[in-house]
């Protein structure tokens, strides 16, 4: 059946025998081995960003905004080092994450990530042989939602990959900032801190457009999303993938994300779940 979502003249994702999947495989693997980033601009077709806006629009209320501050490893201050070292240098953090149970599988967003041959293809872009849906029904697919000056200060991901689908942008501001391999074989702070301090000619930018697809290797390369500007919601999927089957996150992490947690979180964290819901 055609599915008028996904480009899928450009991105045969469905056909994995096909001359132009092969092709597309092999650029993506060749954009993640060389800079831990890969962008199938275009991925969706004009109808295919138009649902998930109008998806998006109706939903964007029931957000949860966190907000903190974060140095890039996620990690405690250190008072014992200098004040211009990375570990010391805390940024505003804030964001609103709409959870997975607000998407129903009839609505576009599910459609896509249940296309057939999505996450075959993103496995194998990826080659990971431990590749499942996260299982946790609050976070498999989530949608942030960003506003006029929120961003993500510059931070290494604690996870492996991260697979993401641009939705709606800001007027300006908005574009993805990335020293690549910056901490490949060491922490090399001095490099990092040149990041921080806008003196590094490391850093690539990136303005992904709606309907791109972006595949990107986090844990080695500092990276930001730089401050939105103008009214409008910048709206981007995230969609989760982990190596173990069944996965659900912590009830502290859940409810830090997401508000709130559901009796899964309690049961899997050997918590009885009628211990805290009534
Ligand atoms: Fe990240």
């Amino acid at each position: 059946m055609h599915n008028a979502l996904i480009d899928l003249e450009r991105y045969p994702i469905d056909r994995p025998d096909s001359l132009r999947y092969q092709q597309v495989l092999r650029e993506t693997r060749e954009a993640l081995h060389a800079r831990g980033c890969a962008v199938l601009s275009g991925f969706l077709t004009p109808q295919g960003i138009a649902e998930l806006v109008a998806e998006a629009d109706g939903v964007a209320d029931k957000g949860h905004r966190s907000f903190g501050h974060t140095n890039p490893y996620f990690s405690e201050d250190d008072p014992t080092l200098p004040p211009e070292h990375p570990v010391r240098r805390f940024f505003p953090r804030s964001n609103a994450f709409v959870a997975a149970d607000h998407f129903p599988t009839s609505g576009p967003l599910r459609r896509i990530h249940d296309h057939s041959g999505f996450d075959a293809f993103i496995q194998s872009a990826l080659e990971q042989t431990a590749f499942y849906r996260y299982a946790d029904p609050l976070a498999d697919v989530i949608v942030n939602v960003a506003e006029e000056g929120n961003g993500f200060p510059w931070h290494f991901d604690t996870n492996n990959f991260t697979v993401t689908l641009a939705i709606q942008n800001s007027e300006a501001g908005g574009s993805f900032e990335y020293a690549p391999d910056i901490r490949r074989g060491g922490e090399h702070f001095d490099e990092v801190q040149r990041v921080l301090d806008d003196t590094s000619d490391r850093v690539h930018r990136l303005d992904l457009q709606p309907g791109d697809l972006q595949l990107f290797k986090g844990r080695y390369s500092l990276h930001r999303v730089a401050p939105l500007r103008g009214k409008t919601r910048r709206y981007v999927a995230i969609f989760s993938y982990v190596e173990e089957p069944d996965m659900v996150g912590s009830p502290e992490r859940t409810r830090q994300l997401y508000g709130r947690v559901l009796p899964i979180h309690l049961e899997r964290a050997g918590l009885r779940a009628d211990n805290y819901l009534d």
